[in-house]
């Protein structure tokens, strides 16, 4: 069993790197790297240990060649003894092989170029170093490679020498003056164009831009260089955060593991989030690209020039981090919007990991691959646990904090626990209890009641409980801000907003802080009866239950000022009518009509609500929303009840929804925007409902699909269109849909993007054909396993297919798991991103969960598991 990694355990470093001068001298084969490292001792009498996995060629020390005896290696650890001094030179020399790396880990070739990705553990496969996020060092990177190959040779922080050299070759030299931690170390060698742009800092520094891309592509990064201008002038304007190089890169390269990199000045992204074109990227990936270069951007502060001390803090950088990117998001548009899709995504995704077998805490306290915890809970609750800090202490006390954050610890690797310190120290705030944010796992539940006294007061009950998790249990309560209103339910008052008195203050709103197992808040003087609005702006990460009446959900969804609490009302009417309906499949009765719902919808079909938001009110809850936290689910029963009642509103609104199709399209055209079919968050609102509607149109008439199919050439003015037309046809048995995708996968042959949306289609469609088209497109000639965007855009996709990945036969589990030991021989990190597809495992029934259990086992009994996949199908097969 591979080994496991404490919290802790920690302990500050034996030793530090001063100065990390590194060369590479990239050959057709194998690249020659050395290393010289100034290094300090922090404990007397220590051994030197640094981690490595690189062919080693030669160590020294102080300038001597160590012989054999000289030092030990084993387990990835290279170890020198007695080196007593206080500081020491050591050389290392590696050689390495990136055509060899399919890991995508370390240096790798992708497309005949040389790209790195070193978080959080990749430089140790290229030399020798204390691999760990608390030693940081300044850098310099010389690079020496054939001049045609690689004519681009590029590292962190300024080019500051280079030149000719017999044999076409030539060298570079690159330093960052910046001290550093391995992982943020980068490299590119290849044949690459680069798009030029320049931004000017507030303080009137100016600050190249370069955006390196293959040539064919180059035509298509407009967007992203304006979206990092936009980034860097919001740090500026809402952090007072600048950015410190004078140069900023970015390179996109087709073959990465995740979305992006924010190496110190050199950032690689997957094409994905930087390649953009009204031609070939949806509305929805324009507003990816702008989150994901602002994402990487803002790192340059919130985890470049302040790190995390150790890999457990992870969230310390991402959680911020992703926050940021939120809130830059936000501030550029549609901010009550990009709530609700952050929260649903949240609630999507987070949640079931939060509630099933790899549920951690967002300050994880164990692990044996540290890649597995690039999670949702970190990420994205570490999100909302930053933005709790802020609904407590507001925009000023917020920015109060980041201010004592920064000028604390700049230049320093800190914990998560560092970060209260600074927002509670700045504020004077007493964050007792908040803390357990970070070290408990599992979703909170608040169950809430409410009444009017005699007194005429309204009084709220909070009950706050937070489940059992693998290895945890008898949870402590959190703190944390319940954001509530009133609102007036009777005949002349309806919808209006209640004033009441709180903390001697008269508010129509209150942040209520709950800290307690069970707590009463009372709202004094309301005097009449009242709905309250609760979690407004989903104020904290939690499921909340609180017993409305349909009447009650009814005031919310037609009168909240809070788009969120409006939001969740219509998801509350669509959570209990599919439940309904499940409950009527397995008593084998016929299927109930649900009243609230279609007054609810019909209400919002015809209400004067902006177009995104009321396809966001549309947006019917997913299976796998639905059932998280549940056990003995049955999917293909729940699948079927979801579907009925889609089909069951398709049909029943037909003439609205067609009456809507249109005034969207005439809305979306007729915009009088300059660009039309060009990204603009205001005709994507005008797409979004097209395509929200059309779907819809489509499963009432599945006519609509010859209609479409001849219409197809003519309305396809953008990627968005034909996204929407196609996911419209894709569940048809129709051969006219087949002939649908075959046009799109023709015009787009040399698209890999589009591609990736090709594949996704074919393998999210409830055709009874699917499992032979999916085996089919692995065979296709743009397909590849081994590129991850590839194998995540068919077995992603397939595995969120309910019908197909739950086949009764279990023949959709069998599928997948031999796609994913495939996988695990050559990417363990994308493979064990796919197996927890397998998660669900232990709340199915039992006919699925015996299914499903056999292939999770059968994947853990492989020869070849790696420890990324082992790690998890472990904790699967423990639950
Ligand atoms: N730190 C990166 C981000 O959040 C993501 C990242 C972590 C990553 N590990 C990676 C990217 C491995 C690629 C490969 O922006
Ligand atoms: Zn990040």
């Amino acid at each position: 069993m591979a080994a496991v990694h404490y919290l802790k355990d920690y302990r500050t470093p034996d030793y530090l790197v001063r100065q990390a001068d590194l060369t590479f001298d990239i050959g057709k084969e194998e690249t020659r790297v050395r290393s010289r490292l100034l290094m300090t001792a922090q404990r007397a009498g220590t051994p030197l240990v640094l981690n490595g996995s690189a062919d080693l060629l030669s160590v020294s020390l102080n300038g001597r060649l160590l012989a054999a005896e000289d030092y030990t290696l084993a387990d990835g650890l290279l170890t020198i003894e007695g080196i007593g001094d206080e500081s020491a030179v050591v050389e290392v020399e590696t050689v390495i092989r990136p055509s060899e790396n399919t890991t995508l880990m370390g240096l790798y070739e992708s497309g005949g170029n040389l790209y790195t990705q070193c978080e959080p553990e990749g430089f140790r496969k290229i030399t020798f170093y204390p691999d760990r996020p608390d030693v940081m060092a300044v850098f310099s990177t010389t690079i020496i490679a054939d001049k045609t190959l690689y004519p681009v040779l590029l590292s962190n922080g300024n080019r500051v020498d280079g030149g000719e050299l017999p044999g076409n070759r030539h060298w570079a030299k690159w330093l960052d003056p910046f001290k550093k931690p391995a992982y943020l170390f980068a490299l590119v060698a290849g044949d690459l164009v680069r798009t030029d742009d320049t931004f000017t800092t507030q303080s009137g520094r100016e600050v190249a831009i370069a955006f390196y891309t293959r040539a064919e592509d180059a035509g298509k990064v407009d967007f992203a260089v304006q979206s990092l201008k936009n980034a860097m002038a919001w740090d500026e304007t809402r952090f007072g955060l600048e950015y410190d190089l004078d140069i900023y890169m970015v390179v996109a390269v087709g073959d990465f593991n995740m979305g992006a990199m924010e190496n110190k000045g050199l950032n690689i992204f997957n094409t994905k989030y930087v390649l953009a074109d009204s031609r070939t990227a949806t509305d929805a990936d324009f507003e990816g690209v702008e989150a994901v270069i602002g994402h990487e951007y803002f790192h340059n502060w919130t985890g470049n020039r302040i790190t995390c001390r150790d890999w457990f803090q992870l969230s310390l950088k991402e959680g911020l981090t992703v926050f940021r990117d939120q809130e830059f998001s936000a501030d550029r548009a549609s901010r009550a919007l990009r709530r609700i899709e952050n929260v649903s995504a949240l609630r999507a995704h987070q949640f079931p990991e939060d509630a099933g077998p790899t549920a951690h805490p967002v300050r994880p306290e164990s692990y044996v691959e540290m890649n597995n915890f690039y999670t949702m809970t970190v990420y994205e609750k570490g999100a909302e646990v930053v933005r709790m800090y802020h609904t407590f202490l507001g925009e000023d006390g917020f920015q109060k904090g980041m201010k004592r954050y920064v000028e604390r610890h700049d230049g320093q690797a800190v914990t998560c626990d560092d970060f209260l310190a600074a927002m509670a120290d700045a504020n004077s705030f007493d964050f007792n209890g908040f803390e357990r944010w970070y070290s408990q796992a599992g979703t909170p539940v608040l169950d809430v009641t409410g009444r009017l006294n005699e007194a005429g007061d309204y009084v709220l009950t909070v009950r706050q409980h937070i489940p059992d998790t693998p290895g945890q249990s008898g949870k402590q309560p959190v703190l944390l801000p319940l954001k509530v209103a009133l609102f007036g339910s009777e005949q002349g008052a309806f919808g209006e907003k209640i004033a009441f008195d709180y903390q001697g203050r008269r508010c129509d709103e209150a942040v209520l802080a709950v800290s307690a197992a069970e707590q009463e808040f009372v709202l004094a003087g309301v005097g009449r009866a009242a709905v309250p609005s609760l979690l407004r702006g989903f104020s904290a990460p939690v499921i909340l239950n609180f017993a409305y009446s349909d009447e009650d959900l009814a005031v919310l969804l037609a009168a909240d000022d809070d788009a969120f609490v409006r939001w969740e009302a219509g998801q509350t009417l669509y959570r209990r009518a599919i439940a309904a309906n499940e409950a009527a499949l397995a008593a084998g009765a016929p299927l109930p009509e649900h009243h609230a719902l279609f007054s609810a919808v019909e209400y919002v079909l015809e209400a004067d609500i902006p177009p995104a938001f009321k396809a966001l009110l549309l947006q019917v809850p997913s299976e796998s929303e639905w059932w998280t936290g549940r056990r003995d689910i049955e999917p293909l029963r729940v699948y079927r009840a979801r579907e009925a009642l889609l089909d069951e509103l398709a049909g029943r609104f037909a003439n609205e929804i067609g009456r809507l199709r249109l005034l969207a399209r005439e809305r979306e055209e007729n915009s009088g925007l300059a660009a039309p079919y060009e990204y603009h968050p205001e005709q994507a609102g005008w797409r979004r409902l097209r395509n929200a509607a059309r779907a819809l149109a489509v499963r009432a008439e599945p006519k609509m699909v010859d209609f479409i199919a001849l219409e197809y050439g003519a309305m396809a003015h953008n990627m968005t269109h034909e996204w929407g037309m196609l996911q419209a046809v894709n569940h048809s048995s129709s051969e006219k849909r087949n002939q649908l995708l075959a046009r799109f996968a023709e015009k787009f042959a040399g698209e890999a993007l589009v591609m990736d949306k090709y594949f996704s289609l074919i393998a999210a469609s409830h055709r009874a054909d699917t499992p032979q088209q999916v085996a089919a497109a692995l065979r296709h000639p743009a397909f590849s396993l081994k590129n991850p965007n590839k194998a995540r855009s068919l077995l992603g996709a397939f595995s969120r297919n309910i019908p197909h990945f739950h086949a009764a036969d279990g023949s959709g589990y069998a599928f997948l798991a031999d796609r994913i030991i495939e996988i695990d021989g050559f990417n363990p990190q994308t493979a064990a991103r796919l197996v927890q597809a397998f998660n669900i495992c232990e709340y199915l029934a039992a006919g699925p969960r015996a299914l499903m259990r056999a292939q999770v086992a059968r994947i853990a009994a492989g020869p070849g598991l790696s420890k990324d996949v082992g790690e998890i199908v472990a904790k699967i097969l423990e639950s």
